[in-house]
């Protein structure tokens, strides 16, 4: 509408006038870009949404992006202005088709103003992608912990951008997200002097806010939705980065001290209890970016897989980078064991066959204590588990280890292959999947086998996931039949041997 209205307020006799028209409509074309394409400028994310088998709950979202990511500023903004300079009564605005450069945002079409179209149509938050809000604020930037909001301040006078934005990186998930504080970041202008807070903290360093509730707590959770996520956003910064953590949980900080330091030199600051204080920064970055599951996109970021995986191993000082270092004479086994669900009922008699095979075999749950469990993984050569959050440890095993992912019954190799078998190819992980058989699942003991929780598992659950949860991953502990299963020992003592063989020449 703007851009019709202003269509027709130039006429052929006002053309002297075309330089300022000019500049307005770039302006105004911007404003309705702004509004249309909110808030990137970027073409309409294709958005493939693949809800899984079930609908809402925990951990049962696949997100797929078939657009490239508004967070690849390479390959952004494909919208087309066309100024037509013979009938300057006409400015047609083309959809974004398929235009190669960041047409919208080159100087040269906004006639001699490119600073202040670029102030006006930036926004600050991006809102548009599939698993995650963020803020990239720049500039005279102060945090009010008292009123859990983040200011800009601006000369431009205009101070009605708002976003309300939670800092956690699992936007998809409304059961995560619900205990997430929720921070305003909006812009404030400094004509209006007295509305904004005097700072009382001045930092040099820019600041990353978030949160570490949502999911904290599950070993899966902290690193695919914090720690991955965390490193993406501020790796960058070479450590000189000031971490702001809202929904403190201060064992949770405990608990992962060597990654947090290892990314921002300075002490974390717990923000939701600093009411008294405004902290300043030059500049901020509200929530967390994240890729998908235990992944970061190589497309999408200057990092990889491999460097999280280094970037652990110097924080936590773990020696092998590769199975190629040999850590023991015999290759080590590690049955990760679980004390209250999906338990292994005949541990003893995997870890003799295993011992029969010639591997060293250790038995270990996963405890608190991060240092000891990434030290033990590390020794490893081969990881054997049952689908769950305790596989997440495979981040800390040498590459060319080998992960044998035991998948119950249930349709759980949905799960099981998105959280773990997929991510460990990119970890150079090799990946065996063992899918246990009726027999040797504890469910046949809880019901008759033409029961409807193994004829149609879908059926029986129909997408709830508390339902699924509290027969297949609650109720059902493993007892596996061990000359079913030896095949996949032996298989994985080959993929090791084929590793070691390939790396001597
Ligand atoms: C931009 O994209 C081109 C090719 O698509 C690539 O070669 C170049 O490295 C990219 N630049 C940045 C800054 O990502
Ligand atoms: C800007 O647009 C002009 C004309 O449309 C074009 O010649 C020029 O190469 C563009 N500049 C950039 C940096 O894209
Ligand atoms: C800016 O914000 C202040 C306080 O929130 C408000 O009183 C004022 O009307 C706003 N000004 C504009 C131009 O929106
Ligand atoms: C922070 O910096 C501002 C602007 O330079 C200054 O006015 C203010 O007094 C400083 N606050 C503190 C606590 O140093
Ligand atoms: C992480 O910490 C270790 C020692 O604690 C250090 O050697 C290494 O350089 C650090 N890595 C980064 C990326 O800061």
């Amino acid at each position: 509408m703007y851009i019709t209205i202003l269509a027709r307020s130039f006429s052929k006799h006002e053309q002297k006038r075309l330089g300022y028209g000019a500049f307005l409509a770039c302006l105004f074309i911007a404003l309705s870009f702004s509004t249309v394409f909110k808030p990137y400028l970027g073409p309409l994310p294709i958005l493939n949404l693949r809800l899984s088998i079930m609908g809402a709950g925990h951990g049962m979202y696949a997100v797929k992006e078939t657009m490239p990511s508004h967070e690849q500023e390479n390959t952004t903004a494909k919208s087309e202005i066309v100024v037509d300079n013979a009938k300057h009564d006409e400015i047609q605005v083309t959809k974004p088709a398929k235009v190669e450069t960041k047409t919208w945002n080159n100087a040269t079409s906004c006639i001699g103003f490119p600073e202040l179209v670029a102030e006006v149509v930036k926004p600050l938050c991006d809102t548009t992608g599939p698993r995650t809000n963020f803020c990239d604020v720049k500039g005279d930037v102060r945090v009010q912990p008292s009123s859990s909001s983040v200011m800009l301040v601006t000369s431009a006078g205009d101070n009605r951008s708002s976003w309300k934005i939670r800092p956690y990186a699992r936007k998809e998930d409304k059961e995560a997200m619900s205990s997430v504080k929720e921070w305003l970041v909006r812009t404030a202008s400094s004509l209006e002097n007295n509305a904004i807070p005097r700072c009382t903290r001045n930092h040099t360093a820019p600041a990353v806010l978030f949160s570490a509730k949502g999911y904290s707590g599950n070993h899966f959770h902290d690193f695919n939705d914090i720690l991955i996520p965390l490193y993406l956003t501020s790796r960058k910064f070479d450590r000189n980065v000031q971490f702001l953590v809202t929904d403190n949980q201060p064992w949770w900080i405990t608990k992962f001290r060597k990654i947090i330091d290892n990314l921002s030199r300075y002490e974390i600051i717990d923000i939701d209890h600093e009411k008294t204080e405004v902290h300043c920064f030059p500049s901020l970055t509200l929530g967390l970016r994240r890729h998908g599951e235990l992944t970061i996109d190589p497309a999408r970021s200057a990092y990889t897989m491999k460097d999280f995986r280094t970037f652990l191993r110097s924080s936590y000082s773990l020696k092998r980078r590769s199975v190629v270092q040999v850590a023991s004479a015999k290759p080590r086994l590690l049955i990760v064991a679980r004390q209250q669900t999906r338990r292994f009922k005949n541990a003893d008699s995997i870890a003799r066959a295993a011992r029969q095979l010639g591997f060293e075999v250790i038995v270990a749950e996963p405890s608190m204590d991060v240092q000891a469990v990434a030290a033990l993984v590390n020794s490893c050569d081969v990881v054997v588990g049952v689908h769950g959050a305790g596989l997440t440890n495979i981040l800390f095993l040498p590459d060319e280890a080998v992960l044998v992912q035991v998948v119950p019954v249930g349709n759980v190799e949905w799960i099981s292959r998105q959280y773990f078998g997929e991510p460990s190819k990119a970890m150079d992980i090799g990946y065996l999947e063992y899918k246990v058989s009726l027999k040797e699942s504890s469910l046949i003991e809880q019901y008759p086998l033409d029961h409807i929780v193994f004829k149609d598992p879908m059926a029986f659950h129909k997408g709830n996931w508390g339902k699924f949860k509290s027969v297949y991953l609650d109720k059902q502990d493993l007892k596996l039949d061990i000359k079913r299963f030896r095949p996949t020992l032996v298989r994985a003592l080959e993929l090791l041997r084929e590793h070691r063989d390939r790396s001597v020449w």
